[in-house]
């Protein structure tokens, strides 16, 4: 790796985000997508971000995994500011570290699922690309959908096989965008429980935007954001005088 190596101590923060506003030009404006953001996300945790359609959850998704950048404030990935990398060292940063299920799959139609789920280990030059990912297919039932190319393959196919490509290289921080979204409620629930074997398995953090009551309870934390703005933290595990806020924000049932 061409990026200076931290030690990677346990208590180190998988994510530390801080004060960070993202901006775009709109029609010769400027347009605040979010604002001062701040938010620490430990090794191992599991976080739900909720909100409603338009929010900011997606954007903060793509900054947090280095896909796009900051307009102000820093994010660190295990250590690593992303702000002083290139984009190159992010792509690497992002091949060390991260998974990421994308909301629409985002599955090149070109190759086949096998080939597909290989990517990551390619792009590590890991040994055993092939068998590994055959393996983890047939491990969530796709054994008889390897050489299908993605159009030929159904919705929770697809996911499954994103999924797949997402964690095969063993990421420390898998993110995943509205992950049920588009599947009925018992594909839904197997994504689910595949996302938090991985996380109880392997301490892999989890960092889901999810407008899924289900999904967004089992996890340890939930984060709203609102209008661009982190208004709220809100506990599983504990009581908090928060919880309401979240609670209101569920049942208008605008979230997503
Ligand atoms: N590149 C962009 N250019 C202009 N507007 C954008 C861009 N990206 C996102 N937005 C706008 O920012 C807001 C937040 O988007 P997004 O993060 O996708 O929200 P969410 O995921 O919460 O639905 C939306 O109003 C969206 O239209
Ligand atoms: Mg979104």
């Amino acid at each position: 790796m061409s990026i200076p190596k931290v030690s990677e101590k346990n208590s180190m923060p998988a994510l530390s985000v801080k004060n960070v506003s993202k901006h775009v030009a709109l029609d010769g404006r400027s347009l605040e997508i979010l604002t001062g953001i701040g938010l620490e996300i430990k090794q191992g945790e599991s976080v739900a971000i909720v909100g409603r359609s338009g929010s900011g959850k997606t954007t903060l998704l793509g900054l947090m995994a280095g896909l796009d950048t900051t307009s102000a404030g820093t994010i660190e990935l295990m250590g690593h500011q992303l702000e002083n990398l290139t984009e190159d060292e992010r792509a690497e940063l992002r091949a060390q570290y991260i998974g990421f299920v994308f909301q629409s799959f985002h599955l090149l139609p070109g190759l086949t699922a096998v080939e597909n789920v290989m990517l990551p280990l390619e792009l590590l030059k890991q040994e055993g690309a092939e068998e590994k990912a055959v393996e983890l297919l047939n491990s969530l039932g796709l054994g008889e959908q390897l050489s299908h190319y993605p159009q030929q393959l159904s919705g929770g196919e697809q996911q499954r096989v994103a999924l797949a490509r997402a964690v095969i290289a063993r990421p420390t921080i898998l993110f995943a965008d509205e992950p049920t979204g588009n599947l009925d409620s018992s594909t839904g629930a197997e994504i689910i429980d595949l996302l938090f074997e991985y996380n109880d398995r392997l301490n892999t953090t989890l960092v889901l935007v999810t407008h899924d009551e289900a999904l967004a309870n089992k996890c340890q934390r939930q984060v709203l954001i609102k209008d661009g703005k982190l208004v709220d933290r809100h506990s599983n595990s504990s009581e908090s005088d928060n919880d309401e806020a979240v609670a209101e924000e569920v049942l208008e049932g605008s979230i997503s």
